[in-house]
């Protein structure tokens, strides 16, 4: 196995991610350390979230690796990949790129045993959530390592919180 993965991603109390194929909320401090933490670095995402991205053009500034299914589904400013395999052997081409995977749940959830480190964005509240991010607090390999003091954007209430696998 290569260098492991970081996972990067904000969530709610309840480990939520996103509603209708949006994010929950958007805090500019929160965009600010998703850019400062992936510029320059390898990220993989899923196709819904490509989707999801402003104007559906990819992360300036960093290789984008966007996961689908659909062999014919090709995209200008992306390395489209067909499954996590392919996206394990395409990341050995970027030895001296971090890689973060940012989402959205399907692919946390089948990248979580290759990465060692999450970067969480925590936010204090339970929005109507219908995609989550794996509970890392029930999970014995993983551990908080770091985190900031509680932050707030108007009323909203976050902090970021680092997670490392034991
Ligand atoms: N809060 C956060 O930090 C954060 C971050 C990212 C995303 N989100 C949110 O998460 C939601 C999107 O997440 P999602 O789980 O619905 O979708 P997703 O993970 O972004 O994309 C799912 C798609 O990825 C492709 N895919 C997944 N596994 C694959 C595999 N093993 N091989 C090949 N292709 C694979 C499939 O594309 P095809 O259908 O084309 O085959 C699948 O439909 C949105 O609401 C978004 O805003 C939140």
């Amino acid at each position: 196995m290569g260098k492991p993965m970081k996972l990067i991603a904000s969530i709610d109390n309840q480990w939520g991610i996103g509603k209708n194929g949006k994010l929950l909320v958007n805090i500019p401090e929160d965009m600010q350390f998703f850019r400062q933490e992936t510029y320059g670095n390898v990220v993989v995402m899923g196709r819904k979230t490509y989707e999801s991205l402003p104007y559906s053009v990819s992360l300036d500034g960093r290789v984008n690796i966007v996961l689908s299914e659909n062999k014919a589904f090709t995209l200008r400013d992306a390395i489209v990949c067909h499954s996590v395999d392919e996206v394990l052997a395409k990341v050995e081409e970027f030895p001296d790129k971090d890689v973060y995977v940012i989402g959205g749940e399907s692919i946390y959830t089948q990248f979580l045993p290759y990465c060692n480190e999450a970067h969480l964005t925590r936010v204090d509240y339970e929005y109507d959530a219908d995609v989550h991010f794996p509970d890392l607090d029930i999970d014995n390999n993983w551990e908080i390592t770091a985190e900031s003091d509680e932050k707030t954007y108007f009323d909203i209430i976050y902090k970021f919180v680092k997670y490392e696998r034991k």
